[in-house]
């Protein structure tokens, strides 16, 4: 199946086929001394956009990084697709703060790094044709040539979302990946996020610290507590897709954002 193919998947809402499990997932650093994360039960549905905010330190990235497969958890399990994740897999993309391209290779080549390194440079060579509908489908047409530097923050997070994209990952794991974006720019981004994630029928799974981000992107916010990090809420957002940015003055809107700043302010007092 090509890249292009998937991108015509049927829509399936929060309330689709579950595909995510974990069960009592801890997590436990220095011997046992630092409790990052502590009893977590997530369920991620097919197709479903689900955010985790909490304050700094409270284990959001060790959660990610167990979940992809990066990290083993101390206690507890992670199923993908019904299988173990006991190390990283094809079918989970990754995305982190920064960009990291590789400076000495361009646009394209970088975007067909993952392929290279698990099937070689031939297989990589044969995906060129798919990196180029990627750059296509996040409006980077005609820079497959331009090296990193070349590119702006926003343009590079870009490029490292065809790299997410060029394995076929069904679900997509992604840690504060706009941060380091101004905000019109971030702003702009999170909507091409819900479009790519739309027109590919992807899960995804986002960690942010802002609450208007939360929001305006997910079928579910799950709010977290201070460290050792746990689900303190879950809050459904019920605003009609695509979202749009005009949503953010809508009474509704506002009200979501009030209720997981009362969640996060009371565990900041705990
Ligand atoms: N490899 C490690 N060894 C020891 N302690 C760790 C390690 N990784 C994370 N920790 C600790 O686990 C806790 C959770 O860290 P984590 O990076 O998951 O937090 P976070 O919620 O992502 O924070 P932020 O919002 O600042 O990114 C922190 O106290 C951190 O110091
Ligand atoms: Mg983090």
């Amino acid at each position: 199946m090509t890249v292009l193919e998937r991108t015509i998947g049927e829509q399936v809402g929060p309330r689709g086929r579950p595909v995510y499990e974990l069960r009592g997932v801890a997590k436990y650093y220095a011997h046992g001394h630092v409790r990052a994360l502590e009893e977590v039960d997530l369920t991620l549905t097919e197709g479903s956009f689900s955010s985790v905010i909490g304050p700094s330190g409270c284990g959001k990235t060790t959660l990610l990084k167990i979940m992809a497969g990066l990290v083993p958890p101390s206690k507890g399990q992670v199923v993908l697709e019904g299988k173990p994740v006991t190390g990283t897999r094809r079918d989970i993309g990754m995305m982190f703060q920064q960009a990291t391209l590789f400076p000495w290779r361009s646009t394209l080549e970088n975007i067909v790094l993952p392929i290279e390194i698990r099937d070689g440079k031939a297989s990589a060579k044969a995906k060129h044709d798919e990196a180029r509908a990627l750059l296509k489908l996040v409006g980077l047409e005609g820079f497959e040539n331009a090296m990193p530097s070349e590119l702006s923050g926003g343009m590079a997070q870009r490029a490292a979302i065809c790299r997410m994209l060029i394995t076929q990952p069904a679900v997509l794991l992604l840690d504060e990946p706009f941060s380091a974006l101004d905000e019109l720019a971030r702003d702009f981004m999170n909507m091409e996020l819900q479009r790519i994630c739309m027109e590919r029928s992807a899960t995804a799974f986002l960690v942010t610290h802002s609450i208007p981000e939360a929001v305006i992107l997910s079928d579910i916010v799950y709010v977290m507590s201070p460290r050792p990090g746990r689900f303190v809420e879950a809050i459904h957002i019920d605003l009609p897709r695509p979202r749009s940015l005009d949503m953010m003055t809508e009474p509704k809107f506002g009200s979501y954002v009030k209720r997981i700043r009362a969640q996060l302010d009371k565990g900041a007092f705990l």
